[in-house]
């Protein structure tokens, strides 16, 4: 009979039926002459082939190796008790053909990425890499927590948003900025596409963008990429607490959303075993008392003295703090002078601001937000404060004087978010083609 052409993930509907499936050899055993096991990988799943008899003996079933590319044709049965295989079912296999040879001995792949090899040379090698069970698995889940984060803002009214990437303006200080050449003049690449959003406020409403954001981040660290995914919203006529519930809505709905759809949730159970749904409300702790939490527990800088009000708590120290609270923390009210230049400062209190980062254990920081400045006069005293040129700026200062508004936003970290939901080690394992300091191949 003719054979019906399937993917892999239709091979469930498709058992008894003649069947013709092309993909990548995934593993390959072979059994004596008269018998070889393939599973077959095409990105959608797994199939075992298997074959036998005169189909094992021509040259290309002798030189077979993995990540080759065939065409299979045979029908699908269901396993008998005892054997096992992905979904329980093989490929019994009555034809097949080579479509591209990969190379086998001192080249092969199973020879070249191996776990144990060196970390930069799979970082050379991520474009094969990636054809592996768990990192495929990784952008897998991305691609669901993708669609889920917009599946939030959608059944919350938000509209989503496209600012550019190529701006005139920093956001989160100039330390981080990559320049470059813009015709003749000078522009960077952008740091947070916030400024951008709140002017789209009065003609939208609620929006969001999900967007590639750069820092010229010089630190080696587990967290920290040059170019990553950046969640960013924002929204008006709201107060410090609305914005700490809609950050709370949005994670714990957008967790729900990924989870409640089976084959995801497969997923992050197969990476992440032990994870549990965050439980609101979220715990909430003003960064004065966790510079007293951090004195309390014997968390110091490295030169044996604790943190006082007034300083950055570094990654080290607020990993340390959430892993031992083991649930996620909005740490709020940060001083002004440790903060972005819009920052609206606490009405009662001048010396901090209504911020927000949330704080998941194993990662730490995965998203930064607060209420804006909505005064233009205090926006003016705050750029000369930062020494920032409010010159290029006048679009967003512009805010303030057609129509301001109370508003705030945040910005969230999306290989973060991925690394503690699925338990990475690195923010790189949750990047496609990670960049960081030194790396911008492939
Ligand atoms: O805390 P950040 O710098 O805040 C902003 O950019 C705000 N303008 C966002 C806003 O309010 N719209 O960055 C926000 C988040 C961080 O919490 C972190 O998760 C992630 O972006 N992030 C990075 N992720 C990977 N590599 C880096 N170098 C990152 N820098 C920030
Ligand atoms: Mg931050």
């Amino acid at each position: 009979p003719k054979a019906q052409k399937i993917k892999v993930k239709q091979s469930i509907e498709s058992r008894g039926k003649r069947v013709k499936v092309s993909g990548w050899v995934h593993r390959l055993r072979v059994q004596g002459k008269d018998m070889m096991f393939v599973v077959l990988r095409d990105g959608t799943g797994y199939l075992q082939c298997v074959l036998t008899g005169k189909l094992c003996h021509n040259y290309d079933a002798i030189t077979l190796s993995v990540e080759s590319t065939i065409t299979v044709y045979g029908v699908i049965n269901a396993l008998p008790e005892g054997k096992t295989a992905p979904d329980n079912h093989e490929l019994v296999v009555d034809f097949w053909e080579v479509v591209g040879k990969a190379p086998s001995g001192d080249d092969a792949f199973n020879n070249k990425v191996t776990q144990d090899a060196d970390p930069s040379f799979l970082l050379d090698s991520r474009h094969l890499v990636i054809r592996g069970e768990t990192q495929s698995a990784v952008l897998k889940a991305r691609a669901q927590v993708i669609k889920a984060f917009r599946a939030h803002y959608d059944s919350r009214g938000y509209t989503e948003v496209t600012p550019p990437c190529m701006v005139q303006t920093q956001v989160e200080g100039g330390s981080t900025l990559f320049e470059f050449n813009y015709y003749g003049e000078k522009a960077y690449l952008t740091q947070s596409s916030q400024l951008y959003l709140e002017t789209c406020l009065p003609s939208l409403g609620d929006v969001f963008c999900l967007a590639e954001s750069y820092r010229a981040e010089k630190s080696h660290t587990r967290r920290h990429l040059s170019e990553y995914s950046h969640l960013e919203a924002e929204m008006a006529f709201l107060s410090f607490d609305d914005l700490l519930e809609s950050l709370e809505d949005l994670l714990c709905d957008t967790i729900e959303r990924v989870m409640a759809d089976e084959p995801t949730r497969k997923l992050v159970e197969q990476l992440n075993p032990n994870f549990k749904m965050p439980e609101r409300p979220f715990m909430r702790m003003k960064y004065a008392d966790a510079i007293e939490y951090l004195r309390a527990n014997d968390i110091k800088k490295e030169d044996g003295s604790y943190y006082v009000f007034g300083e950055d708590i570094p990654e080290a120290p607020e990993r340390a703090m959430t892993d031992k609270i083991n649930r996620p923390i909005f740490l709020t009210h940060f001083p002004a002078e440790i903060k972005a230049f819009y920052m609206q400062k606490v009405p009662g209190d001048r010396r901090v601001t209504e911020s927000v980062d949330v704080l998941m254990p194993n990662v730490g920081e995965i998203v930064g937000g607060s209420m804006r400045m909505d005064n233009r006069e205090e926006l003016l005293e705050a750029y000369n404060k930062a020494g920032i040129d409010p010159t290029p700026y006048y679009w967003y200062t512009d805010q303030r004087k057609y129509g301001t508004t109370p508003h705030g936003g945040y910005g969230l970290g999306v290989e973060r978010f991925l690394a503690w939901l699925l338990n990475r080690h690195t923010v790189r394992d949750c990047s496609l083609y990670p960049r960081f300091t030194g790396r911008c191949t492939p």
